[in-house]
């Protein structure tokens, strides 16, 4: 092995054994060659950047840790959503809301049973429904008054939703809010 690796370092500084000089020309400051490899998405005629995607554990859980806990975590004393169902009043005066501190109790609030309720409280009042209001949690998803960091952790959530998956609809619907459907549902993403 070590005999052939020489051998090729040989050939790249100069003399020229024509076989191996291709090799060389492409692994050195050479001129481009003359039909340069087009890449996909040129071809396709969309400059993307490269998806990254968001996730909970990485993007989510420390931003809801980070502006919600105090208030909506087992830590903190927070019930769960059906806990908090059955005796709203209390928990209001205690200042806690349902958990929102794991995975399963965050789906709670988007998809079922409370289908729209993190939507509804986080929008900043651009969604249909919104009545041009900012739902009353928005406010905590950023130090107190920092506006443009509210606004980019919100851009946050939504990607992570997924594309065309915020909507403040509910799972039955009442009074101007429709009822979400499949089509809607079958947009969320989520990833864990
Ligand atoms: C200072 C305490 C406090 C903080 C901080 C806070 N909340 Fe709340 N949240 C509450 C209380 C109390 C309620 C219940 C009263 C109400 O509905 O407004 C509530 C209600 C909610 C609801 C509605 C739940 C339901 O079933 O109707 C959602 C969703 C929510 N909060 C999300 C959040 C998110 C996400 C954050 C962090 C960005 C957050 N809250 C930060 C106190 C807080």
């Amino acid at each position: 092995m070590m005999k052939k690796s020489r051998m090729v370092v040989a050939v790249c500084f100069g003399v020229a054994v024509p076989v191996f000089l291709s090799a060389c020309a492409a692994t050195s400051a050479a001129p481009a060659p003359a039909t340069p490899a087009t890449p996909v998405a040129a071809v396709k005629g969309t400059q993307m950047p490269p998806k990254v995607v968001v996730s909970y554990r990485k993007d989510v859980a420390p931003m809801l840790e980070k502006y919600c806990a105090e208030c909506h975590s087992a830590k903190a004393g927070a019930p769960t959503l059906k806990e908090f169902d059955l005796n709203k009043k209390h928990f209001e005066k205690e200042k806690l809301g349902p958990r929102n501190d794991t995975y399963e109790t965050v789906m709670q609030l988007i998809a079922y049973p409370d289908a729209g309720a993190f939507m509804r409280r986080l929008d900043d009042g651009t969604s249909m429904y919104a009545g041009g209001k900012p739902g009353n949690m928005y406010k905590y998803l950023c130090e107190k008054g920092n506006d443009a960091e509210c606004a980019a952790n919100l851009k946050v959530l939504k990607a992570w939703l997924g594309e065309g998956a915020w909507n403040l609809n509910r799972f039955k619907a009442r009074g101007d809010v429709p009822a979400i459907t499949k089509g809607e549902l079958d947009k969320l993403v989520l990833a864990y």
